[in-house]
């Protein structure tokens, strides 16, 4: 089962069913494996970077300001979806060159994650699904095949940029929740990148700076679509994009890629 990475940063990643997962992960596997979730559970699955902690703020102040007395549990994970689980979740895509963008950063300041190492070199370790937990492709064409068959409210970075507003209702409509209309502005309010940024709660300020050193970069780096462009070279995004319609072939997936 175990495998390494060869980046810089002394962190070995291991291999579980094919997907590369942190040590700690990987020990607690068979816990994470048993897990049953409850009937109430709401599940957020995301690839990483795609916008976990936007979607888990969102879903707690609607929460906290919905009519419904019943609290549901809210779960996060960024589990494969090829893997058995209890209940069917909530999942949420980002564009895949946006994606890689924020893992490169995200890596370079946390010290639990290999060094990604040059922006080139990351660029072939994101394409062959060498990060913790796996390939984006099968990430995200899994969930988006699944769901079709399987109660999933299925949303993307881009569109809550966009419109946050109706994407928060939908997520409201999804969880039964009612919030006057005075309280939706609010949790748009809240849920904006710049009062997420302030925000202690949800900015990982309080995580120590040995785990997360936000002097290299910050948790809420930019949070913007078409970051990429700053990113890939011309060939890069030729390269890139040939990859993309081979492995996404068949999906009727469609990204949006710059606002
Ligand atoms: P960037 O690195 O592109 O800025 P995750 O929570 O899955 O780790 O995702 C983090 C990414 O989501 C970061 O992207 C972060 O800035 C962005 N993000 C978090 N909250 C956001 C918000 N309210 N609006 C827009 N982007 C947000």
């Amino acid at each position: 089962m175990a495998l390494t990475s060869d980046l810089g940063k002394q962190i070995k990643l291991k291999e579980v069913e094919g997907t590369l997962l942190q040590p700690a992960t990987v020990d607690n596997w068979s816990q994470i494996q048993s897990f049953e979730a409850k009937p109430d559970d709401l599940l957020i699955c995301t690839y990483p970077k795609a916008g976990t902690t936007w979607i888990q703020e969102i879903v707690d102040m609607i929460e906290q300001n919905g009519d419904v007395e019943k609290c549901q549990r809210a779960i996060i994970q960024h589990r494969h979806p090829f893997i058995e689980w209890a209940r069917p979740p909530q999942s949420s895509a980002r564009n895949a060159k946006d994606c890689m963008v924020s893992y490169y950063h995200f890596q370079r300041m946390n010290h639990m994650l290999p060094d990604p190492g040059t922006w080139e070199e990351y660029f072939e370790t994101f394409i062959n699904g060498k990060v913790v937990w796996g390939s984006w492709f099968d990430h995200v064409k899994g969930w988006w095949e699944m769901k079709d068959r399987h109660q999933i409210l299925f949303l993307f970075y881009e569109d809550i940029k966009r419109d946050p507003k109706h994407e928060i209702r939908k997520v409201m409509q999804f969880m039964g929740k009612n919030v006057d209309e005075t309280v939706l502005d609010k949790i748009v309010q809240e849920t904006s990148f710049e009062k997420m940024k302030e925000n202690p709660m949800t900015n990982r300020s309080t995580v120590s700076k040995s785990i997360m050193d936000q002097s290299i970069s910050s948790f809420m780096r930019k949070g913007t679509v078409g970051d990429w462009k700053n990113h890939f070279t011309v060939a890069q995004n030729e390269r890139f994009d040939e990859i993309y319609r081979r492995k996404m072939e068949g999906t009727s997936i469609n990204f949006c890629m710059e606002l």
